[in-house]
């Protein structure tokens, strides 16, 4: 049997070139191995709990995100692409697994954690219980599909974690029934933002999305923060301490990447042609993916069966096992 995957994103915005090798192109490689049975989900309901007041959002954002699978060579003939709110049995299980964990560990875990700070002025003073457990929700999501394996980015360790303990207890009591899943992280590093910030995000204004245009890559790309030192053609440089040299080692080849640097370390290479090079890479590389983007774009209609199609055969799969829980449960009052 091929081992199972369970992973998804929240729909809350479109996906950008941190996603992608955060966690997306992971996905695809394991795909494309042929060894492995994959389910990615959409989590509306997730993305609920920290955008509850605002159900349009994620509406529209189910259908981008879709977009941006396909774009990047998710294939439905291979892998499943499911709706979460469409499983029920995902928030029965959740019910269930809350019994399991404490307030204290959810309070404890660092990606909740670091999330409720930067949500104070959503939650204000108090969390809501709705978010606070969606650690558990996450668990009920990977374990209705009996996922081994997560691939997914470093944030989302904690989650796995939680997951594991969750199945721990839940076999100690009721029997061996849950699988432990494990997260599967992508070999590269987090990708910065292109103004040298830790982190890409919508909200920092410093992403380079999978479906943005040539002109919004290269405008973003101009954009980007380079060594401030520099600012005749030959004054000698530092790319270490460049966003632009850092992004030519993802998009451009690597010799070339070499004589960039050298280029700059001697002043010979100024600036602005440094950064329409790099421009032209990262539109050259993402232009299959935005292609593709757009042929499903003007294909709705299909989307949609994909989506339909991928929750039916997801929720024959969360009903098997749903099934097995509430054996295990004692919950099989009438079988
Ligand atoms: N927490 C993930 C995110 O922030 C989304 C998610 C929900 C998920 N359920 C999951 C990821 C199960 C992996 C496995 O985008
Ligand atoms: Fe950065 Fe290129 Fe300018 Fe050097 S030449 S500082 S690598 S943009």
């Amino acid at each position: 049997m091929k081992k199972r995957i369970l992973t998804g994103d929240r729909p809350t915005g479109k996906l950008h070139i941190g996603h992608y090798f955060g966690s997306i192109k992971k996905r695809v490689e394991m795909q494309n191995s042929g060894e492995y049975d994959m389910f990615i989900l959409i989590a509306d309901v997730q993305a609920l709990t920290d955008n509850f007041n605002n159900p349009e959002k994620v509406r529209k954002n189910v259908k981008e995100l879709c977009l941006d699978y396909l774009a990047c060579g998710i294939d439905t003939e291979k892998t499943t692409i499911y709706i979460q709110s469409m499983i029920p049995e995902t928030a029965e299980l959740t019910v269930y697994y809350s019994n399991l964990v404490t307030i204290a560990r959810l309070q404890r875990n660092p990606t909740v954690k670091t999330e409720i700070a930067q949500k104070k002025e959503l939650f204000g003073e108090s969390v809501t219980y709705g978010f606070l457990g969606y650690p558990v929700s996450q668990a009920a999501d990977i374990t209705t599909f009996e996922g081994e394996l997560v691939p997914a980015g470093e944030d989302q360790e904690p989650l796995i974690e939680q997951c594991r303990e969750i199945v721990r207890k839940f076999n100690s009591i009721y029997g061996n029934v849950l699988k432990e899943p494990q997260i599967v992280l992508s070999s590269g590093k987090r990708i910065k933002g292109l103004d040298g910030n830790e982190k890409m995000g919508k909200s920092l204004g410093n992403a380079i999305y999978l479906s943005d245009s040539e002109e919004e890559i290269t405008k973003k790309v101009m954009s980007a923060v380079t060594d401030p030192n520099r600012i005749k053609k030959d004054d000698l440089g530092n790319p270490d301490i460049c966003m632009v040299a850092y992004y030519h080692k993802l998009f451009t080849n690597p010799e070339d990447v070499e004589t960039v640097c050298k280029e700059c370390r001697e002043g010979k290479r100024g600036c602005v042609a440094c950064k329409k090079e790099l421009a032209k890479n990262i539109c050259d590389y993402l232009k299959p993916i935005r292609e593709k983007r757009k042929y499903y774009e003007e294909r709705p209609e299909l989307v949609e069966k994909i989506l339909k199609e991928g929750t039916k055969k997801a929720k024959a799969v969360a009903e098997q096992t749903m099934e097995k829980v509430k054996k295990a449960m004692k919950l099989d009052y009438f079988n």
